[in-house]
């Protein structure tokens, strides 16, 4: 399914992929080799977090230090410190390369585990961790929240780890959902989760329709979604209805123990996994050969297996970047802009400089290569107003 190209000269590229509705009734079963999916030991959340959460309790961290990395959203660090462990930090370079030495370093008596987060679809050093973590006998958390499909060659991320950590709905277009996978010898008994407020998941279920919609009918659709959007709110105000949203910035102890919604599981069953890697793969290469000469790229190709889950752009000038891409409807995001509070932020200069320089721009699999191309188009024109700035700044 692609979207069509844009619409009466108004332009609407989602930041995340959207429901279509014959995914409500499509039925697949789940490809074998995609973790959490294909996993014997996989635990369904409301969120990733709540995985960390539980893993940190699980595993027994509440009383030690976990190593972390100095690049992290911040919620992930706040899960782990509101289930007891102490975050200390270690480096990570320009390219969103993990220093493993550093790691090595900072290890000291009360170390009981190292974090590992791969970056958009990115595989970090895991094997290089997991040896790290058995040489010391610690624990190997792996978050891939922001790596669900992607691998390293044919190893699925989440697989080396003691544990791995996935969120659902930054890749898929399901409601709500975060996964917990326990790899190795030792089981865990663990509680099955209540299903969340069913007004969570319409409300989601609803707006990622009407997303679609607007993706998909232009100016009609467009209209359609303002209305329902005003009224949806109105609604679930004066009726009182619980809503717990996601892709929220901050953890909350109140919401730990939610499970993921059935409906979620049903859509989530009913994709095809591997046509959603492969357009993703297309899309990055797309933007890649589009803006390599305008803006230097993170990475210069997509090692196999990797599924992307956004394309890196850096920037000089982020707020003004945003604000032109945002103003001609791609809905490009600030990615990670702030440390999280326990975090040095002076020790760790090259993420205080990706903080202030990366933008996501969307490359997931509802966009056409025609809408890729526009993406592409309105990027440099953001690129080119950000230099004729500093020109201007200049003289
Ligand atoms: C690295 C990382 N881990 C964990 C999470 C938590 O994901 P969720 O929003 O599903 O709780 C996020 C959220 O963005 C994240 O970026």
């Amino acid at each position: 399914m692609d979207a069509m190209t844009k619409h009466e000269g108004r332009l609407f590229v989602p930041a995340q992929p959207t429901l279509w509705p014959g995914m409500l009734a499509a039925r697949r079963p789940a490809r074998a080799g995609f973790i959490p999916f294909s996993h014997p030991r996989a635990h369904w959340f409301y969120f990733a977090r709540n995985g960390v959460w539980l893993a940190a309790k699980m595993l027994g961290l509440d009383q030690g230090e976990v190593l972390m990395p100095a690049y992290h959203h911040g919620v992930e660090v706040e899960a782990l410190v509101d289930a007891g462990a102490t975050p200390r930090f270690y480096r990570v370079g320009a390219r969103w390369d993990v220093d493993v030495e550093d790691v090595a370093r900072r290890i000291g008596p009360r170390t009981r585990a190292l974090y590992l987060t791969h970056y958009a679809g990115f595989p970090g050093p895991v094997r290089e961790m997991k040896r790290l973590a058995e040489q010391h006998g610690l624990v190997l958390i792996e978050d891939c929240a922001l790596s669900l499909l992607s691998g390293e060659g044919s190893s699925p991320l989440g697989s080396t780890g003691d544990v791995g950590i996935f969120c659902l709905y930054k890749t898929l277009p399901v409601p709500d959902g975060g996964a917990l996978v326990i790899n190795g010898a030792r089981s865990f008994s663990l509680p099955r989760l209540p299903a969340p407020p069913r007004t969570s998941t319409v409300s989601q279920l609803l707006s990622s329709l009407l997303e679609n919609l607007e993706l998909r009918g232009g100016r009609v659709g467009r209209s359609l979604r303002t209305i329902a959007r005003r009224l949806g709110r109105s609604v679930v105000k004066g009726a009182g209805l619980q809503r717990v949203p996601v892709g929220t910035q901050h953890f909350d102890r109140g919401h730990v123990d939610l499970g993921m919604s059935a409906l979620g599981q049903r859509i989530a069953a009913a994709q095809d996994l591997e046509a959603i890697v492969e357009r993703r793969r297309r899309n990055y290469f797309l933007l890649l050969g589009r803006l390599r000469d305008v803006a230097a790229p993170l990475f210069n190709q997509l090692p196999p297996g990797v599924c992307p889950l956004f394309f890196p752009l850096l920037v000089d000038d982020k707020p003004r970047v945003l604000a032109s891409l945002r103003e001609s409807g791609v809905d490009a995001v600030d990615f990670w802009h702030r440390f999280h509070p326990a975090c040095p932020a002076s020790e760790f200069p090259e993420v205080a400089d990706l903080r202030q320089r990366v933008v996501e721009l969307p490359c997931h699999q509802d966009l056409s290569p025609e809408l890729m191309q526009q993406v592409a188009e309105r990027a440099r024109v953001a690129l080119a107003k950000q230099r004729t700035r500093r020109a201007q700044a200049v003289h």
